[in-house]
């Protein structure tokens, strides 16, 4: 693939920008990480004492800090962003000494980079996490090709998504207004409207609201998210959709809170196929 194609330079030039902001916005994570998407990938990755992980795409660390404060848990975190990865380094040395996470420059459409990984780390990790990472990719097949390269033959791989049914791009929040029949009164219903789902293009997109620049956003629709794994010998074994329960935000009537019956968050588990 070349470069423009993978759009990696537009992409990583965007982030490299952006990633001041992020860290301050979202330091240790805001409530979708801390309600949804940290639990679950703890729950799904099952990480023991004396483990190795694997987080790619770590961002500001968020994922690699939390499972590295597991005692006895090793955290390799890679970004190609390098102002992320500063920022997460910055983080994460305040917190272990001596350092339980590491880190590395890597770019996951880049398979000659990948294969150079691979043969320096061939099965080392028990886990490998990818949080809000795979609709940053232009091609999935590099990345699930060289997952089974660096898992142990029983490790497990964790992705959590934003979810592709019931979130941008292709579904939008509704909030009526009605009136109840037996009280009279005025109440808010919220619904989800899906107008597209199987064909969406790359779209530009803002992962926080207010960041300083736009970023190109693969949708997928479930089945292609999941397929290149499925080809590159991976089963999957685990999937969690969890959604906020802990009652309305009425401050912000498009919150997320405001929809416990949608999930948020589409996150899986894969695991090796015996050869
Ligand atoms: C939405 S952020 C998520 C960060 C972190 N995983 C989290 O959940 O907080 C996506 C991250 O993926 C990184 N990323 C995007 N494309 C990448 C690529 N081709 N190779 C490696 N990292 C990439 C970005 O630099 C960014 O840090």
């Amino acid at each position: 693939m070349t470069e423009e194609a993978s759009n990696t330079p537009a992409n990583r030039q965007s982030w490299n920008k952006i990633a001041d902001f992020w860290d301050t916005k979202l330091g240790d994570g805001n409530d979708m990480f801390l309600d949804l998407i940290l639990p679950t990938i703890e729950a799904l990755a099952d990480v023991k004492p004396g483990q190795r992980v694997l987080d790619l795409g770590t961002g500001n660390g968020i994922v690699a800090r939390r499972l590295a404060a597991r005692e006895g848990v090793e955290v390799l975190a890679t970004d190609y962003s390098e102002a992320q990865i500063e920022n997460a380094r910055r983080r994460t040395e305040k917190i272990f000494t001596p350092p339980r996470v590491t880190f590395a420059q890597l770019d996951l459409l880049d398979r000659v980079a990948l294969d150079d990984f691979a043969q320096r780390h061939p099965e080392e990790f028990d886990v490998v996490t990818g949080s809000m990472l795979l609709k940053e990719l232009s091609d999935l097949a590099p990345l699930a090709e060289f997952l089974p390269k660096v898992m142990k033959p029983k490790g497990r791989a964790v992705f959590a998504n934003l979810h592709p049914c019931f979130h941008k791009p292709g579904a939008h929040r509704v909030i009526e207004v009605v009136e109840n029949p037996d009280t009279g009164g005025q109440e808010i219903q919220t619904s989800i409207k899906v107008s597209k789902y199987l064909n969406i293009g790359p779209v530009q997109s803002q992962a926080l609201r207010g960041q300083p620049e736009p970023l190109i956003w693969f949708h997928r629709p479930i089945h292609e998210m999941l397929e290149p794994f499925f080809d590159a010998g991976l089963a999957l074994n685990k999937v969690r959709e969890p959604s906020f329960q802990d009652g309305p935000d009425a401050g912000q009537i498009q919150s997320y809170h405001n929809y416990p019956q949608i999930p948020m968050q589409f996150i899986f588990r894969l695991v090796r196929l015996p050869v």
